[in-house]
């Protein structure tokens, strides 16, 4: 066995075949590989179907490779964004657009590893509470896997093309008359009792597929580590995963220096950054509203490992206005690439932080954007037709109606200007 689960409450340990997402004691477990001999020169000569499972020695090297689901996750594009740089007060920016994933988001890479490994450990049922994403990414590994799955999001709350990519891939779809938080603990406290397997961020695997994405990033750029890693910061696994990728990829020498992380959440939902000003005292839940949906969670459950990733990694977390958000999210629109409302808010993060000089000018910066663009697209409508924060700033182009007839389409380019 080259690893071993260990509970980072009570210190229990667990082999991989483990069938609970986590601890007896309520504690989330981290997945300790033994050393790998995997070495980064290597893996040029690895480019497969799945942008994941190139890295297998440091995220599930226990599994068999025949029982993993995959769908072609990771191997996603790192866009360099000269304009957006300048924009948001930087050096030099890319963007590592995550939202080119099978199912449009980050996701997909975490869940290939759960579901892989939840139905290798025998599992038959699956469930995740979501805000939208983990929902649709669970649907679509589940199908592939011929696994059963149920998904709780929050009523009302939740984006129409998240729910209608579930409901397409066969998931059992709960709308919970309730938040995320709540759904999440009722989950838990349901899992518990029956053969429901749990898919969250808070199963060990999750998080072992989510590292790839900093790991392919820095392999992206020759290995040649950024000063800052952006994202947006909801439940935060994805902060626990990008410092355990940052804390393995340096102690194995891939890296000569860690980056420092930036996790950004939306002002309406940011228990993290809150706690963070405070000096990581201890987290006070709050009930979270933001219009990224994606991220409006109040009591995030990767709290604790998610403070060491930015104890390690010397990071900051912040908070930004939903107006600021969706000025940075319109701005990346723009640029041809695009993404949805919480992706945007990394860089927003990052000229909130530039602005206030805590961010060198001369900074390398990478941005994760962690959804497409056509995650939600009526945040995007009501934002072109200014019915959403009429005061912020930002590029907004509405459509417009017109008759059927020459006249009405010389009307509507006059004043348009010369064009290219
Ligand atoms: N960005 C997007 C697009 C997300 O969907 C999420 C989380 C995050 C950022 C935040 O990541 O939770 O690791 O801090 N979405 C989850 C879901 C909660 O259910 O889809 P995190």
């Amino acid at each position: 066995m080259a690893s071993r689960l260990v509970c980072a409450s009570c210190a229990r340990t667990a082999a991989p075949g483990e069938p609970r997402a986590t601890c007896a004691c309520g504690g989330l477990y981290e997945v300790e590989h033994a050393p790998s001999a995997l070495d980064p020169a290597h893996l040029a000569a690895r480019r497969g179907p799945s942008g994941v499972w190139r890295f297998r020695e440091v995220v599930d090297p226990d599994l068999d490779p025949r029982a993993v689901v995959t769908l072609g996750e990771g191997a996603t594009p790192l866009h360099a964004a000269a304009r957006l740089a300048a924009w948001a007060g930087v050096a030099r920016l890319e963007l590592k657009h995550e939202g080119r994933n099978p199912t449009g988001s980050f996701k997909d890479r975490g869940m290939t590893v759960a579901v892989s490994r939840a139905r290798a450990n025998g599992l038959r049922r699956l469930a995740c509470a979501s805000t939208g994403n983990t929902a649709a990414s669970l649907a679509a590994y589940a199908a592939a896997g011929g696994l059963e799955c149920v998904v709780l999001a929050p009523a009302g709350a939740t984006s129409h093309a998240k729910l209608t990519q579930a409901q397409a891939h066969g998931a059992r779809t709960l709308l919970v008359r309730g938040d995320f938080d709540r759904a999440l603990a009722l989950l838990r406290e349901e899992a518990e009792a029956g053969a429901l397997g749990i898919v969250n961020s808070i199963h060990p695997y999750r998080l072992e597929g989510q590292k790839t994405v900093v790991l392919e990033l820095l392999e992206d750029l020759g290995w040649r580590a950024p000063d800052w890693i952006a994202f947006p910061a909801g439940n935060l696994g994805n902060a626990a995963a990008f410092g355990k990728a940052l804390r393995e990829a340096h102690a194995a020498g891939w890296i000569a220096r860690v980056p420092r992380l930036l996790a950004v959440q939306a002002a309406g939902a940011a228990p993290f950054a809150a706690a963070f000003e405070r000096g990581f005292d201890v987290l006070r839940p709050v009930r979270a509203e933001t219009l990224a949906t994606a991220i409006r969670i109040g009591a995030p459950a990767s709290y604790a490992r998610a403070v060491r990733a930015l104890r390690e990694t010397h990071g900051v977390a912040v908070a930004v206005s939903d107006g600021e958000i969706l000025e940075a999210k319109a701005r990346i629109d723009a640029a041809g690439i695009g993404c949805e409302p919480a992706s945007a808010a990394s860089l927003a993060g990052v000229r909130a932080l530039a602005a206030r000089g805590e961010l060198a000018r001369d900074a390398h910066v990478v941005c994760v954007l962690t959804g497409h663009l056509l995650k939600d697209p009526d945040t995007t409508a009501a934002w072109h037709a200014g019915e959403l924060l009429p005061a912020a700033a930002g590029p907004r182009h509405p459509p417009t109606t017109i008759e059927a007839t020459g006249a009405a389409l010389r009307g509507a380019l006059e004043g348009w200007g010369a064009g290219g």
